[in-house]
């Protein structure tokens, strides 16, 4: 093994001073829970297709969208930034948010990376359902890893104004139009209205099939770099709106590089495990992640639209601990990387990270933090010595790694 390459998926990277990807991550790669026959997040995307077939089919019925679940997650950062018009400094390229395997290479942090090269090879209508990865906070919703569906719709004049009368009048394009709040520079207002409509009318029929035809559902102004204009889907649940996805009108430019520039798009993105989380009462984003056929068995049906609630296996013992340790003063630190460290030492026995007081020295001018670390394994008692020997480990990593000082 040389230690200035890496092996992921078969395929052998150079390493450089961007790889940041660590073991509890690489750990995951090739899971593929969202294909696992019964897994939960399988039984979404499964209802997600279905949906997603039976709106749209030709005149024989076939359905017209290509489905892609098995792409694999490394891309390039271009895919996953450039080719959907992320600005060079975007704070979501930043190496204390995403997966480097190396300056050019990345674990894709949105299925949304493929878009632009799957409409190159000609595709008009596609979904893609696969793994993404983001460094965040630790507790019961977020996961470094975790499952997304993507949507793409690219339509011709003469697709869009079907059901128009005196069609021939309306056009997609407009030229040297300006962009507003309601559309694109390039775009025909009467052309994305339909668009939108359309977008709308889909995204409400799949909240309303995963959730029941009686939700409640809003939507969200939202800016995206890669749709214009652009929209949150919130749904009541449980007393709460919960944003379930993102969408909008795709940006010209997009189409326009990819080869498609005569046609108009939307596209919209989810997350697998927010709506499993919601539609089967888990509680916890690791169990997803649990081998133990306590969870797995609960979900072992034939047909993916069956209700079924999650009944708690058993729960043992949480086991606080606090750290505080001094920031570096010249060096950057990012909460982001501490919580990432903790994942790849204390693996799924962490429960949660909560930054409890920040404190700035009077004098010094020294900037303190204090975390409290809950552990707690989902399938067994952790002793107190397991505990306490993770917690140290963590300390002097955090110490050699982010050149934090600890205090006593
Ligand atoms: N990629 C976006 C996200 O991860 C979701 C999205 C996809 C929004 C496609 C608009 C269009 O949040």
């Amino acid at each position: 093994v040389k230690n200035n390459e890496i092996t992921l998926l078969d395929h052998t990277f150079p390493k450089d001073n961007w790889t940041n990807i660590s073991e509890n991550i690489i750990s995951k790669l090739g899971r593929n829970l969202h294909i696992s026959p019964y897994h939960p997040l399988s039984h979404i995307r499964q209802r997600i297709v279905n949906y997603i077939y039976m709106q749209f089919h030709n005149r024989i019925g076939n359905p017209i969208f290509s489905v892609f679940d098995n792409i694999s997650p490394i891309v390039t950062v271009a895919q996953n930034f450039d080719s959907l018009l992320v600005p060079e400094n975007h704070p979501s390229r930043k190496k204390s948010d995403c997966y480097y395997i190396n300056q050019n290479t990345i674990l894709r942090a949105h299925t949304t990376a493929h878009q632009s090269e799957l409409i190159s090879m000609g595709l008009n209508n596609f979904l893609i359902v696969g793994d993404v990865y983001r460094k965040d906070e630790i507790d019961f919703t977020h996961y470094p890893v975790f499952h997304q569906a993507d949507a793409v719709r690219l339509c011709t004049a003469e697709e869009v104004f079907q059901n128009v009368d005196n069609s021939n009048e309306l056009k997609l394009f407009e030229h040297r139009g300006m962009e507003t709040d309601e559309k694109q520079g390039c775009h025909a207002l009467e052309s994305v209205k339909i668009m939108e409509h359309e977008l709308k009318n889909t995204l409400v029929g799949l909240a309303q099939t995963l959730f029941g035809s009686e939700i409640q559902y809003r939507w969200v102004q939202q800016y995206f770099p890669f749709t214009h204009p652009s929209w949150e889907l919130e749904v009541h649940y449980n007393d709460q709106w919960i944003e379930i996805l993102g969408c909008g009108i795709m940006r010209q430019e997009i189409l326009q590089k990819s080869g498609a520039g005569e046609r108009i798009g939307w596209a919209f993105g989810l997350g697998l495990e927010r709506l499993a989380m919601c539609l089967y009462d888990i509680p916890n984003i690791r169990l997803f992640w649990s081998n133990d056929t306590g969870f797995l068995n609960q979900f072992k049906v034939e047909d993916p639209n069956t209700a079924i609630k999650y009944k708690p296996i058993s729960v043992y013992p949480q086991c606080k601990n606090d750290i505080s340790f001094w920031l570096p003063e010249n060096k950057s630190y990012s909460s982001n990387d501490f919580y990432d460290l903790v994942r790849d030492i204390g693996e799924d026995r962490v429960e949660q990270v909560l930054l409890k007081d920040e404190y700035t020295h009077p004098e010094t001018k020294k900037i303190s933090h204090c975390y409290t670390i809950v552990y707690r394994h989902m399938e067994r008692t952790l002793s107190k010595r397991e505990v306490n020997n993770i917690h140290n480990q963590i300390a002097k990593r955090a110490n050699e790694k982010l050149h934090v000082t600890l205090r006593g």
